[in-house]
């Protein structure tokens, strides 16, 4: 809706329950909304999100409390028990990074929350940080706790400015009600001895600042570019100290996992993926928006059953899961679970969840171009099969579309792939190769449709290209 309904909303009643077009009733009553498993959603768009009263009448700050009355080690064993994963899409097990951190002496850690969220067809972070904030903060209270830090970073793109606002005063709010120890006091948290601090970062956009280590470059005040791993941040992160770095949504699971136990949390989901997938539907989609649902269910059940399909009311011809980085599954594929291994095995990345939906007008040589595109815009330049592959792999394409040494360029352009995946520092070089090949084996026919086979196309010095 826009501003200008507004005037007729309210006299067609919208306060009273009226009808209009654009009144679609309360969430119980329409069937797409259905069916969902809303465990780190529950809050969003039931309370006022700057409200903290609202916050603890909805069951908030349960996991803290309880949290703050075991020992950092039960702590880290019950999260380890729960079998949560980062969502941030490494899906790695967050037990063993907080387990990690709490046994890496040093007189300072750190929690820092990735909120750079710079996935296309990602909002799920937005959407938390906007409609709960508070529970980010207590999550990353009890990672804290749980890990010997006394200091937490957020970590958001500038692009967010409304989610910006919301956590900026939701942390002061957190501050002033004793949940969080504020600018120069001393106080812990919850009438408690622990003393933790909540910072807000905001980063200028760059995707690779999403990369854990090049975010924490962008923190310390530099050039967003990757660092070599190991040492592992949860050994040496910020500032060179020990560092839980984690996505909004793992943060924002841990309040569940303490405040249910991680029997809860665990007795959810699918094979290893354990707990709920927070699914953003974005694209060519008829409802496009937030499903929150178990591990398990498929790629075909979320396009169809929540987003209704295409919202020009073509056939869906392919989704991009993961982001950017993430493949291209065919219809054949729909039948995919939502699981870590089931989506490798596949050759696919489930990653932070996001599903971009297609209809049959996409030119998918098109896309696999755009990925080259993408990785040669954003990467950071360190290292050689990213930065110059991907420029290389731009005009790949250009020449197998315009029809030059087509199989040839072909097979280049598949060698090409395999030297970036294999030999890239980070996953933005080694997964841009994902949607490429994934285009190439599922839509084959796209690359060669523009067949002009024009092997004698000169370039402007006369050599044949
Ligand atoms: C190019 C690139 C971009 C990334 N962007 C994000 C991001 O926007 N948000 C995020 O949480 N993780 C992102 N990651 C993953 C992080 O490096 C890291 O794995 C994550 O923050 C760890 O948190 P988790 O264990 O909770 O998933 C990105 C990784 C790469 C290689
Ligand atoms: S793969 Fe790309 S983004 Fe990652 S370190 Fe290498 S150049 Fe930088």
């Amino acid at each position: 809706m826009s501003p200008a309904d507004v005037p007729a909303l309210l006299t067609a009643g919208l306060l009273e329950g009226g009808a209009h077009a654009l009144r679609l009733g309360a969430p119980e009553a329409l069937p797409w909304l259905q069916g969902q498993e809303r465990v780190t959603f529950a809050r969003v768009g039931v309370v006022d999100p700057r409200d903290p009263d609202d916050y603890v009448d909805h069951g908030g700050m349960r996991g803290l409390g309880r949290a703050l009355a075991m020992e950092p080690s039960d702590v880290v064993a019950e999260v380890t028990a729960s079998g949560l994963r980062g969502r941030g899409g490494a899906a790695f097990p967050s037990g063993i990074k907080l387990r990690t951190v709490l046994d890496t002496p040093a007189d300072q850690k750190y929690v820092v929350c990735n909120a750079d969220e710079g996935d296309s067809g990602s909002f799920a972070d937005r959407m938390l940080m906007e409609g709960d904030p508070f529970l980010l903060i207590e999550g990353m209270a009890i990672a804290g706790w749980a890990a010997g830090a006394n200091d937490g970073f957020v970590y958001i793109r500038s692009e967010y400015p409304d989610a910006i606002a919301t956590m900026r005063s939701a942390i002061a709010a957190a501050e002033t009600r004793g949940w969080l120890t504020g600018p120069g006091a001393t106080g812990g948290v919850l009438g408690s001895d622990f003393v933790f601090r909540v910072h807000l970062r905001v980063g200028a956009g760059a995707y690779i600042c999403g990369e854990e280590t090049a975010l924490m470059e962008s923190i310390e005040g530099r050039r967003g570019v990757v660092r070599a791993k190991p040492p592992l941040p949860a050994i040496q992160g910020l500032w060179g100290k020990p560092t839980v770095i984690n996505n909004v949504l793992s943060l924002a699971a841990l309040p569940s996992v303490l405040a249910h136990g991680a029997g809860f949390y665990a007795a959810l989901g699918h094979e290893r993926s354990r707990g709920t997938q927070v699914v953003q539907l974005a694209g060519n989609v008829a409802r496009g928006g937030i499903v929150e649902v178990p591990f398990g269910v498929t790629v075909r059940q979320i396009v169809e059953q929540w987003g209704g399909g295409t919202a020009s009311g073509r056939p869906v011809r392919t989704v991009q899961v993961g982001g950017p980085l993430g493949a291209y599954l065919p219809p054949e594929q729909f039948d995919l679970p939502l699981d870590y291994e089931a989506f490798n095995a596949a050759g696919a990345l489930l990653g932070h969840g996001s599903i971009v939906v297609f209809d049959d007008t996409v030119d998918m040589a098109g896309m696999a171009r755009f990925a080259m595109e993408f990785c040669a815009a954003e990467s950071c330049g360190k290292c050689t099969p990213c930065r110059i592959g991907s420029t290389r792999g731009v005009e790949l394409i250009d020449k197998i579309a315009a029809g030059v040494e087509r199989e040839k360029n072909i097979d280049v352009l598949l060698d090409l792939c395999e030297v970036m995946a294999d030999a890239s520092l980070c996953a933005m070089g080694g997964f841009t190769p994902l949607p490429v090949r994934s285009a190439l084996r599922h839509f084959t026919d796209d690359f060669h449709r523009t067949a002009t086979d024009a092997t004698d196309l000169t370039d402007p010095n006369g050599a044949t290209v």
